[in-house]
């Protein structure tokens, strides 16, 4: 496999619309990238794509409070959280995903953060192995469900939850 070239950057508003395009991959939230650059502006996340040729193929979300639920508040503390580290499937095992993780590593130590997260579900054995590969190990609260909302494409509100174990890297 080649290196492909691949540039992450920090979404911006006039990068929106192609992002909105071109990684519409989950249940039908089209306004989550909309959501994520509001809450950029307000420093609560660094919304991180990831691009190649001129066309997004990436993301992940660094937030800077980081995971908030009961099974880890006395387990992690000051540790920013990774959320919805994606991939365009057209470009698994190229290195995209473990750059936009090293991206989003360099940007919590600059903070003058030591550590980071991310909740992985049990049953994602792929997201894993690649976690375990780049130093992530479990942070030792077990299986937790992790539950979220999102609006399907009719604009429901729906719940949805998974079974997941939390990993933390030392930085
Ligand atoms: C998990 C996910 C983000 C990984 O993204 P990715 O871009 O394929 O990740 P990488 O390419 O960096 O690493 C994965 C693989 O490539 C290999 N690899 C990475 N860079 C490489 C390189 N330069 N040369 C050779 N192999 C490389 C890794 O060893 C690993 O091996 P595998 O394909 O045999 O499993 C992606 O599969 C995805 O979006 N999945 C769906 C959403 C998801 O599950 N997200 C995680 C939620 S916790």
């Amino acid at each position: 496999m080649g290196t492909l070239a691949v540039e992450i950057r920090p979404l911006i508003e006039d990068e929106l619309g192609i992002v909105e395009r071109l990684l519409n991959f989950d249940w039908g939230n089209p306004q989550k990238h909309e959501k994520r650059l509001e809450m950029q502006e307000r420093d609560e996340l660094v919304y991180l794509i990831a691009w190649v040729e001129g066309q997004a193929v990436g993301h992940a979300v660094l937030e800077w409070a980081g995971k908030v639920h009961a099974a880890l508040a006395y387990k992690i503390m000051n540790c920013p959280n990774i959320d919805d580290l994606f991939v365009h499937p057209e470009h698994w095992s190229k290195g995209v995903g473990s750059q936009l993780l090293d991206r989003a590593q360099n940007m919590v130590v600059r903070r003058g953060y030591r550590c980071v997260g991310i909740g992985v579900a049990v049953d994602n054995h792929r997201a894993r192995t690649l976690y375990n590969r780049l130093g992530y190990s479990e942070v030792g609260v077990g299986e937790y469900v992790d539950r979220w909302q999102y609006t399907e494409k009719d604009g429901r509100q729906v719940w949805h939850q998974e079974s997941c174990n939390y990993l933390v890297k030392s930085l």
